[in-house]
């Protein structure tokens, strides 16, 4: 349980709870910090069996998706990392759900295979739903149960005939933040809130800056929680524990975050859209859009019906085994030089969620581009692990 609340801290500000559980991995995560700074697109990236010791199914996976897939695995069966893996010893197949995950993982690869043409259709999560026993009978109907299967059918949306197309919602939200011309202007975002997870609030800066870079910094009772992006490596930092590197789909969402201009540059990250529907969102309606993204997972994007503006942005972490989501919810609109930007917004995803309520914006101040350099690892620490 103490364990759960120090990764949740980690990930406090950012994107990515897969980067901060990374850090009891201290040897993986030792040797990816070195390729990490020299990765670029040209570089073969490193697989799986090349960077950890014990890997028999997962082998030819990049090395990056290697946690990610971890995660999945762990949100699929409602676990903890623990429940598979002896404390400090990844590689270890001291315990007996290790095995079986790695049969299960090999089955999984041949129903997909056999079934799917390869497609992969089955996951962990299609039987086990968030717990380690699958359920293999169905329930009677209980006196909570007022309507069969119908009633509960992939959310509540419903289907649009001859409404607005993905496009002209794109540009309907473009308007409404702001035009294209005001949101073009937009250089630098300097940001003061508090940041509440469970029942804790902690007080948290953010600054932006165009074209891609972002830092945050919690302010924790035992010093500062840190993530940070700098436009092509990001980076996670907390109190007691060695400067953490982003991996995999953790760097596409912390750039997607740094955009300060993505009511403009969504019309080019969707290649194509497609309005899936309506759905209820708090109390609002919202166009649900789906956007297709070249070479990405699509995201979905919720416009509310009245305003205009971005309500929800739902994006997928790619991984070996099955895609991660991640949820932001965006609310407390206002008007800061010409723009409407979100006051809030809560991220939530399979290992948990915040809030981050803004109390004080500034945009387009100067802000130094040091501010978004790489903290040095602290000295003397060592490889293991903060307990
Ligand atoms: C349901 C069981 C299960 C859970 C839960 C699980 N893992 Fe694993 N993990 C495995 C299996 C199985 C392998 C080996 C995969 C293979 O052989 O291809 C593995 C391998 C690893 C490795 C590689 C170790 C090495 O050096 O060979 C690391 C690191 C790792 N897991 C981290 C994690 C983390 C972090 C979590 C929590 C987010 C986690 N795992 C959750 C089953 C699990
Ligand atoms: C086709 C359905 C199905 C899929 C897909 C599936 N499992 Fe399972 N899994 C089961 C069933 C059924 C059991 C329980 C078997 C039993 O009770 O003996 C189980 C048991 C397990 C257990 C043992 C749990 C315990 O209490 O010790 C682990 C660990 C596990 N699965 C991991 C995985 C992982 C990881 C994946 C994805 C790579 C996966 N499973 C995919 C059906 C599935």
């Amino acid at each position: 349980m103490m364990m759960k609340m120090k990764l949740n801290l980690v990930a406090v500000p950012g994107i990515v709870l897969s980067v901060s559980i990374a850090i009891v991995v201290s040897g993986g995560a030792k040797a990816q910090s070195g390729s990490a700074s020299q990765t670029t697109t040209a570089t073969a990236p490193k697989t799986a069996v090349q960077q950890f010791k014990n890997i028999q199914v997962l082998k030819d996976i990049p090395a990056d998706e290697l946690i990610p897939t971890m995660q999945f695995v762990a949100a699929s069966l409602g676990v903890e990392c623990e429940f598979c893996h002896v404390h400090d010893a990844f590689d270890k197949d001291d315990k007996k759900p290790k095995q079986t995950a790695r049969k299960m993982m090999e089955m999984m690869l041949t129903i997909n295979q056999e079934n799917f043409e390869g497609h992969r259709e089955v996951t962990c999560y299609s039987c086990h739903r968030g717990s380690t026993n699958p359920v293999a009978i169905p329930p009677v109907m209980s006196a909570e149960m007022e309507m069969p299967a119908s009633a509960h059918a992939e959310g509540t949306e419903t289907k649009l005939v001859g409404g607005p197309t993905g496009d002209d919602l794109l540009e309907k939200y473009l308007h409404a933040a702001g035009g294209n011309a005001a949101v073009n202007k937009v250089d630098s975002r300097v940001m003061k809130g508090t940041i509440t997870f469970g029942d804790r609030n902690i007080p948290i800066d953010i600054y932006s800056k165009e074209p891609d870079e972002r830092i945050s910094f919690a302010h924790t009772p035992d010093g500062d929680s840190i993530t940070a992006f700098n436009g092509h490596e990001g980076w996670l930092a907390a109190p007691k524990r060695p400067v953490r590197e982003m991996h995999g789909p953790d760097i596409d969402a912390a750039a997607m975050d740094a955009d300060l201009r993505f009511p403009a540059h969504v019309k080019e990250i969707c290649t194509k859209t497609e309005v899936r529907g309506m759905e209820k969102i708090g109390d609002h309606s919202a166009y649900f859009v789906d956007c297709e993204r070249a070479g990405k997972t699509p995201l979905h994007l919720y416009f509310d019906e009245q305003s205009g503006l971005l309500v929800r942005l739902v994006r997928f972490g790619e991984t070996a085994l099955g895609q991660l989501p991640t949820q932001i919810d965006y609310a407390d609109y206002r008007e800061v030089a010409g723009v409407d930007i979100p006051y809030r917004w809560t991220l939530a995803r399979p290992g948990g969620r915040f809030t981050i309520q803004l109390t004080d914006v500034k945009q387009n101040v100067p802000v130094d581009d040091a501010k978004f350099a790489k903290p040095p690892a602290p000295p003397g620490e060592p490889k293991a692990p903060a307990k």
